[in-house]
């Protein structure tokens, strides 16, 4: 399917809130996206209580005014169904609807995300107003694709959860024998003796059941897929032409299994915040620009970005000139068809007054227009990239259940996962490798090597994977907790590594978490952190031993083992970067990028972003500081 529909080249644009203006700032909204080369806009994500009023009244007026205007203007629009914030007047109705947090805590409106999935009348109102919105607008000529709700996020723990969880349950167990059996239930007297007793696993005394929590984080994620796929339906019935999306995004604030959802959109959408202010975020928006593509397959689109400010933790810093081109232009280059933002112009009131905007609240004649304009007007100059594929030929194990699994407060030392997957991809990319991510379970046959960072969860036809992948030439390596649990969290016996013990060439025989901040020295390869274990040489030959630690001094730190046409590597602790660097040396893994340089091939094009203060310059192509430039890939 074309998407967005009626859009050849590359998108760009954001979220617009028309409803929060008066009619007259309309007109100027048009005129000023043409301006700045703007041809898509998002329109009507929170808009809930302006579209119905009242329960079954709808006002579309504004909306149709709004959608002929832009239609007119040449501008097309993603229209959203506005079900990520319900309504006072439904959630005051319907209390049963909102979520309710693992502390039991029901939330109430206010603020935005407060509904629950599960809860009946919420699933019959998100319907009701697709298909209105449907029947309204599946033929509007301004419309270039639906976008169904916002960031899926809100985990309810409340008792329609719960109901629905013990069916989905069901339905994957059969009986409650296999789920006692799969969720080890003869430990602290958790053995059922009827569905009825399976709770959500909301706030209790001690530690909880991993595989009860990993249960329910797959059925959370399944039962926000039911939601979407509910409205994608009424939507698709209406214009089978229509594409349809959802947007994602890396981290908790949505926690769904992509790989399980993307096969469900049209196009993979994606909403990117880098979280750090200095170079860290042009390594996030790498890895959110990886990360869509292989959720993809292919082309994907970035739906959001700030115009103007990083967002961390201490609060935002702005965007010096030129980096929200250079930002935009590490997603394109990475296979989205275009760059869109939240949002087009400034708000005055409400919780995101102070979010940035392409059109600031001061106005067309302000640094911020003129940057976005001169970008705008520019993309339409490399729109013949399009469709282009991004080549790669190293991949890196993306797996939503290790996160998840590693995310619960029994492991003997805290692991975290999204950053040791980050970590992977940061160094990765430092030495200039483009790389793909890809699922555990999923085909990898088109890479020569394959990194499994901390993929704690292994099943057994993941680890089948893996070994049909080595035995048939891959170069596969795997860090430390890799294959510690099956899928249902039990610990894989004899030496762990998801029962590939002859793959690797070596048991794991004992973890050996350590204090935070202290390091044990490995020869010549810098040093572990927080945690490495004890292996046991099984034919595999010693890459770098410990140089430092009781019990692990001398013993091996990392080791290869030739496996049929491959060889399969293993990183028994948490490795610092320069060590992975040092790593990635001895794999030869590198390509013509750099720290603060991304060069990315796709087809016959070369795509060159330089966030450095000094000019670049790779092969014939010369890039000016803080700078991007598209030109012929040598041959
Ligand atoms: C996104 C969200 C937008 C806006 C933005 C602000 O998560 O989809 O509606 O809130 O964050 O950064």
């Amino acid at each position: 399917m074309d998407w967005p529909r009626g859009l050849d080249g590359l998108s760009y644009g954001g979220d617009y809130n028309p409803e929060q203006w008066p009619e007259e700032v309309w007109d100027d909204d048009v005129l000023l996206m043409r301006e700045a080369g703007v041809n898509l806009v998002t329109v009507g994500v929170f808009s809930w209580a302006r579209l119905e009023p009242r329960e079954g009244e709808y006002d579309f007026a504004w909306l149709d005014t709004v959608l002929d205007k832009l239609h007119a203007g040449g501008i097309r629009v993603n229209l959203a169904t506005p079900t990520a914030s319900p309504p006072p007047w439904f959630t005051l109705a319907h209390p049963d609807a909102l979520n309710v947090r693992a502390d039991g805590v029901r939330q109430v409106h206010g603020s935005r995300d407060t509904y629950d999935v599960c809860a009946p009348a919420y699933r019959e109102a998100s319907r009701r107003i697709a298909a209105a919105l449907a029947e309204r607008y599946a033929e509007h000529p301004a419309l270039a694709m639906w976008h169904v709700h916002n960031e899926y996020g809100s985990t309810s723990y409340s008792e329609h959860a719960e109901r629905a969880f013990r069916v989905w349950l069901e339905a994957k167990y059969g009986t409650l024998e296999a789920l006692n059996a799969a969720w080890w239930g003869s430990f602290w007297s958790q053995h059922y003796g009827e569905w009825d007793q399976v709770l959500a696993p909301r706030a209790t005394q001690y530690l909880a059941n991993p595989a009860h929590e990993l249960d329910f984080k797959r059925f959370t994620s399944d039962a926000m897929l039911e939601h979407y796929k509910e409205q994608r339906d009424l939507l698709r019935e209406a214009n089978p032409e229509v594409p349809i999306t959802t947007n994602f995004v890396f981290g908790q604030w949505v926690p769904v299994d992509p790989w399980k959802w993307a096969p469900e959109v049209d196009l993979v959408a994606f909403d990117s915040y880098p979280s750090h202010p200095d170079e860290r975020a042009e390594q996030q928006s790498a890895l959110h620009a990886d990360l869509s593509r292989s959720w993809a397959g292919g082309d994907w689109l970035l739906m959001e970005q700030a115009a103007a400010t990083v967002h961390s933790k201490d609060g935002a810093v702005a965007k010096t000139p030129g980096r929200m081109a250079r930002h935009s232009m590490v997603h394109i280059s990475r296979g989205s068809k275009g760059a869109m933002f939240f949002q087009w112009r400034a708000g005055r009131g409400g919780a995101e007054q102070w979010h940035s905007a392409l059109l600031p609240h001061a106005g067309k004649n302000t640094r911020m227009f003129r940057e976005v304009t001169e970008f705008g007007n520019t993309l339409p100059g490399i729109a013949h990239t399009v469709g282009e594929p991004v080549d790669a030929t190293v991949a890196v194990l993306w797996s939503p259940e290790s996160w998840w699994a590693t995310s619960g407060a029994h492991l003997p030392a805290p692991v975290d996962y999204l950053e040791n997957v980050a970590q992977i991809h940061r160094v990765l990319r430092d030495r200039g490798v483009v790389a793909d991510f890809a699922s555990p379970e999923g085909d990898l046959s088109k890479y020569a090597t394959v990194i499994a960072p901390t993929t704690y969860v292994l099943s057994k036809a993941a680890a089948e994977n893996l070994r049909w992948f080595t035995a048939g030439g891959g170069r596969l390596v795997a860090s430390y907790l890799t294959g510690a649990v099956d899928e249902h969290c039990q610990v894989w016996l004899d030496g762990y590594l998801g029962g590939l013990t002859d793959l690797f060439g070596v048991r794991v025989t004992e973890h050996l978490p350590q204090p935070a901040g202290e390091r044990r020295a490995l020869w010549n390869f810098g040093a572990a952190e927080r945690f490495c274990e004890l292996v046991e040489l099984r034919g595999a030959q010693c890459v770098t031993q410990y140089a430092t630690g009781d019990l692990v001094e001398g013993q091996p730190a990392v080791t290869v083992n030739p496996f049929g046409e491959g060889e399969a590597w293993y990183v028994s602790c948490k490795l610092a970067d320069d060590a992975w660097d040092r790593l990635f040396e001895e794999l030869e893994l590198a390509g013509p990028g750099g720290p603060g340089l991304d060069v990315v091939d796709r087809g016959p094009w070369r795509f060159i972003v330089n966030h450095t203060d000094q000019e670049a310059q790779v092969g014939h192509i010369i890039v000016p500081a803080g700078s991007w430039a598209v030109d012929k890939k040598p041959q």
